[in-house]
């Protein structure tokens, strides 16, 4: 085990660090949280766990291995730089780069580009046979400035943005006003906590978002939609990304044609830009809970999402589900989401 720490996007306060946490223990991995931090998670865990979050994570930008941790005060910092074991850091004749980042206006003070510059000496003068290289460093040594703390460490994995911005609704060749991010779909998949081969069920699955990002991760894939417009739209999306599904139905959320699947991750319609079909969505989430509560196993779980206002955790408790965890995700004015994830019992 190693002390290692999780750079998050600021998008979210507690979807990173959830996302990240099931993330290992779908793997196997045990761990140990050791600070939660603003934006960042220190913990001690296996190495090889920084691999499965790279492929993974939606909400994680940065992974690396901890040299130090200490006060956000450059004299506290240079301390324990000068006092640091960097001799299995490097190996002869590689690069590196130092670079500084600060969540939010955390130690304003600290001069980051100056700090980056003193930091760089001191590894030249600890190590030998390394040179610096701004550009395509071998190695980056990252250094985050939050909450009263510096995080020093190697950097092992950058998770780009990008990449879920090639699969935002609008770059998917059949888009619908109602389709999920990308991001926000992977990280939903992954709070249900699936493992390579998983059978993630979406019973609404529209562009098929959550289907796409549950495919992507390696798990089998299956989604229903009560409109041919919308499976359809569903099988062209993921024939762009070349994905092949075990099913796409069609057929009504509230009588399913299926014996089992493993979790179930999905987005009711709520009325506005998807069509509830004359029901209301507390009925239409009623319905869907009932109905895929006999295709899951004890311990499985749903990860759903729906309008704040609706309580889904009172409605999922009041139909025997446990009730694991809920997040709030902020859309606009009049539409904040509940991120809610429930285990059948
Ligand atoms: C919010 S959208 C899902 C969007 C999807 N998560 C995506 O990212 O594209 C809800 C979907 O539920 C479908 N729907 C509405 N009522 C349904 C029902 N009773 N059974 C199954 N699907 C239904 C709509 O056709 C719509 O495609």
């Amino acid at each position: 085990m190693v002390i290692l720490f999780f750079v998050f996007s600021g998008e979210h306060e507690s979807l990173p660090v959830s996302e990240l946490e099931v993330i290992l223990k779908a793997g196997g991995y045990t761990y140990e949280v050791l600070e939660k931090l603003d934006q960042v998670l220190r913990l001690k865990a296996d190495l090889r766990c920084v691999e499965t979050v790279r492929r993974r994570a939606a909400f994680t930008r940065i992974c690396g291995v901890e040299l130090f941790t200490c006060e956000a005060e450059t004299s506290e910092i240079m301390k324990s730089a000068n006092s640091a074991n960097l001799s299995k850091v490097f190996r002869g004749g590689e690069s590196f780069a130092v670079r500084v980042k600060r969540v939010k206006n955390y130690a304003s003070n600290i001069d980051r580009m100056a700090l980056e510059r003193k930091l760089g000496e001191v590894v030249l003068k600890k190590t030998t046979k390394v040179r610096v290289d701004l550009k395509t460093p071998d190695k980056t040594l990252s250094g985050i400035i939050t909450d009263g703390k510096f995080i020093f460490g190697v950097e092992l994995a950058i998770i780009l943005p990008k990449h879920f911005m090639e699969r935002r609704p609008k770059r998917k060749p059949f888009f619908h006003p109602s389709a999920m991010q990308a991001k926000l779909a992977r990280c939903m998949v992954n709070l249900t906590k699936p493992k390579v081969e998983t059978l993630v069920f979406d019973p609404f699955c529209g562009t098929g978002s959550m289907l796409i990002e549950a495919a992507l991760i390696g798990c089998r894939v299956i989604g229903s939609d009560i409109t041919r417009r919308m499976a359809r739209g569903t099988l062209q999306n993921m024939a762009y990304f070349k994905i092949t599904p075990e099913g796409i139905l069609i057929a009504d959320a509230r009588s399913l044609p299926l014996m089992k699947v493993d979790c179930v991750v999905t987005d009711p319609p709520y009325g506005r830009s998807a069509s509830t079909f004359k029901r209301t969505t507390r009925q239409i989430v009623e319905e869907v809970l009932i109905a895929v509560q006999n295709l899951l196993d004890r311990g499985q779980r749903i990860c759903m999402a729906a309008p704040k206002t609706l309580n889904i955790k009172r409605i999922g408790t009041a139909l025997g589900y446990k009730h694991l965890e809920s997040h709030f995700v902020y859309v606009h004015r009049s539409l904040t989401r509940e991120i809610v994830v429930f285990e059948k019992v």
